[in-house]
């Protein structure tokens, strides 16, 4: 009998952080947004499509507060190596205008989407205006950006799962792990 492979996708390198462990976190992180907004009655969430899906639904239901959601879609990358320049494939419905907003994000690289989208939200002037991420390549940034909530800092490897991607692959895994990328470009090819 062949044994079931380790991990769905014959490209996974290792777990980085494993579920338990994001769960541990989503919560905390939870409960300090509870804290710091528990004077608002305007909290707005604003996730970043489509990265940050899975990491936002968890969060929203660690908030125990009022509150909203609204996405956008934006993208900076192609493949593993960032554009470097972001665009606004969807913007969201919902006017900002007085609303305490948290703009989240599944990983900060070099920092160019966080920096540009919120800058973007602060021209439509909302009340309050915070950054969250699930993960942080601390070495990579090129621009300076403040997470207010963050995950976890990791090293400088491409990572999937939990919402994020490798060409729209590895999405669904419950932990994130590091891709071997030589191993990668043997079952598909070359990365753009
Ligand atoms: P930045 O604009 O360079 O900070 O890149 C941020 C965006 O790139 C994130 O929203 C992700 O969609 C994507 N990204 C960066 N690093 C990774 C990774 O290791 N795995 C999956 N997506 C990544
Ligand atoms: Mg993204």
């Amino acid at each position: 009998m062949v044994s079931a492979p380790k991990y769905p996708y014959p490209f996974i390198d290792e777990v980085i952080v494993t579920e338990e462990e994001i769960h541990e976190r989503v919560s905390l992180l939870g409960k300090r947004i509870s804290e710091d907004y528990k004077n608002s009655e305007k909290i707005l969430l604003m996730g970043l499509l489509r990265g940050s899906v899975m990491f936002m639904t968890d969060l929203m239901r660690k908030i125990q507060r009022p509150l909203t959601i609204d996405f956008m879609l934006v993208s900076s990358y192609a493949g593993t190596s960032s554009r470097g320049f972001v665009r606004i494939d969807s913007d969201h419905k919902s006017n900002i205008h007085g609303w305490d907003v948290i703009l989240i994000d599944d990983i900060v690289d070099t920092g160019n989407t966080l920096y540009t989208v919120r800058k973007l939200l602060l021209d439509r002037s909302p009340n309050s205006l915070k950054t969250c991420a699930l993960l942080d390549k601390v070495d990579r940034h090129r621009v300076d950006v403040h997470i207010d909530y963050l995950g976890f800092a990791i090293p400088d490897y491409f990572v999937v799962g939990y919402g994020l991607d490798l060409d729209e692959k590895g999405r669904n895994l419950p932990y994130i792990a590091s891709v071997d990328l030589a191993r990668y470009q043997e079952l598909y090819g070359d990365l753009t």
